[in-house]
């Protein structure tokens, strides 16, 4: 079932891994960062909980609303 994952910000193309490596070289740790750097996470904004998960846990492969259960947990 690894098709139906989600592992990237459709937007701009880019993949989870590539957000993290992106963040780790330039020491990023917001998705207002990546934002700013217009890398991803600035056009639909679907992807922005899932992001903010690769930036704090480097979770990168997501069942569809995963991020979402977690914030309902707490
Ligand atoms: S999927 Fe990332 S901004 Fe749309």
């Amino acid at each position: 079932m690894a098709g139906n994952k989600v592992t990237r910000c459709i937007c701009h193309g880019r993949t989870f891994k590539e957000v993290q490596a992106f963040a780790r070289k330039h020491q990023i740790h917001s998705v207002e960062e990546l934002q700013q750097h217009d890398f991803c996470s600035n056009g639909c904004g679907l992807c922005i909980p899932y992001i903010k998960e690769v930036l704090t846990s480097g979770q990168l492969s997501f069942f569809p609303g995963e991020p979402f259960q977690k914030d309902s947990v707490s």
